[in-house]
């Protein structure tokens, strides 16, 4: 789909972006993808210092714009890349750009992201420090006020090194204390979203303070085990609403997300799957009514959440669920 959402500061986001984190990692598997996708028309790449693998996505532009020849070039590409929990610091803030920046082989990113509230230790080399428990080493001060690193973001945004700064898996409670802080504010938080986890509260607070939700997990993230046992990809009237509509599951759940108004983040590493997704589908309103139902959205939406890194982590980001669950 060539749609598009546009940022609090007016920069263009492509409502479909692909995802390039690679669960099996083997090499070769995430340049291939990417340059499948791109040579498919997405122009919205999603990654991550944490991914390992910005330099095979670097390697796909690279080629990728060489072959079009001026057809396609750097200007009409988002390309999205966030900092992990281990250079919150700001200088380390700085480097983890600089460092995507020289992988991916880019003089400047669409969008730099924090990628969890969460700031923890590194080593010497940049790298996660883990304690005697084999869990992530939690600065609680930086983790707790993360307004140094923010700043850091703001200052790489005001030198041209990203043309947009914002967050992925931020609560409300840290997106109000970011927005009481921040001279720029975040133009994105981006979230797990899918039919069983809707995210209604989260929306709304997103909508009411001019941030754009951005879905990852869009297709219900069909390689993780839900601990409700149900998959995404299994639930029947998902299905059937898919079979009726002559498309596939993921045609359905990509529709719905940006029919919903947010861009959405499928991942896949097959070539025929990397295309049928990309195919342009608008849902009609009796199909997004269907698929909210599945989300119970009258009973104020599912919550069955299918990424959460509190074990690798040690540290939970939404203990109020662990609660209730
Ligand atoms: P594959 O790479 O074999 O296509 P999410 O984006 O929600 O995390 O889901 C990603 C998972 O969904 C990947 O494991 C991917 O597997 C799978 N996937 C992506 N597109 C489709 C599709 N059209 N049909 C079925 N599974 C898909």
């Amino acid at each position: 789909t060539g749609r598009t959402f546009t940022l609090n500061n007016g920069v263009k986001i492509p409502a479909l972006g692909f995802g390039t984190f690679a669960s099996e990692g083997n090499p070769g598997e995430t340049y291939r993808a990417a340059k499948c996708a791109l040579d498919t028309g997405y122009r919205h790449l999603d990654c991550a210092w944490f991914y390992q693998n910005e330099d095979e996505v670097g390697d796909a532009i690279r080629d990728f714009l060489k072959e079009q020849n001026g057809k396609v070039k750097r200007e009409d590409l988002f390309i999205c890349t966030k900092v992990w929990n281990h250079l919150h610091e700001p200088d380390e803030v700085e480097w983890s750009l600089k460092d995507s920046l020289k992988k991916l082989k880019l003089d400047y990113i669409d969008l730099f992201l924090i990628h969890w509230p969460i700031a923890a230790e590194r080593t010497e080399d940049h790298q996660v420090k883990l304690g005697p428990d084999g869990k992530y080493i939690i600065k609680k001060e930086l983790t707790l006020d993360p307004t140094p690193t923010w700043r850091a973001l703001e200052s790489l945004q005001d030198r041209g090194l990203t043309r947009a700064i914002g967050v992925s898996n931020f609560t409300i409670p840290h997106l109000q204390q970011l927005l009481s802080i921040a001279r720029i504010p975040p133009t994105v938080n981006q979230i797990e979203i899918h039919p069983f986890l809707p995210q209604l509260e989260l929306l709304e607070f997103c909508k009411k303070h001019n941030i754009l939700p951005v879905a990852y997990s869009p297709l219900g993230s069909q390689n993780q085990v839900p601990t409700t046992g149900e998959r995404v990809s299994e639930n029947p009237k998902l299905l059937e609403l898919a079979k009726k509509s002559g498309k596939t599951l993921a045609q359905v759940l990509i529709s719905w997300g940006i029919g919903r108004g947010y861009p959405v983040l499928p991942k896949s590493s097959n070539p025929q799957r990397i295309k049928s997704n990309f195919e342009d589908y608008v849902m009609g309103e009796a199909e997004m009514k269907a698929v909210d139902e599945v989300a119970q959205l009258e009973k104020g939406g599912r919550k069955d959440r299918f990424v959460n890194m509190k074990d690798t982590f040690g540290w939970d980001v939404w203990p109020e669920e662990a609660k209730e669950g």
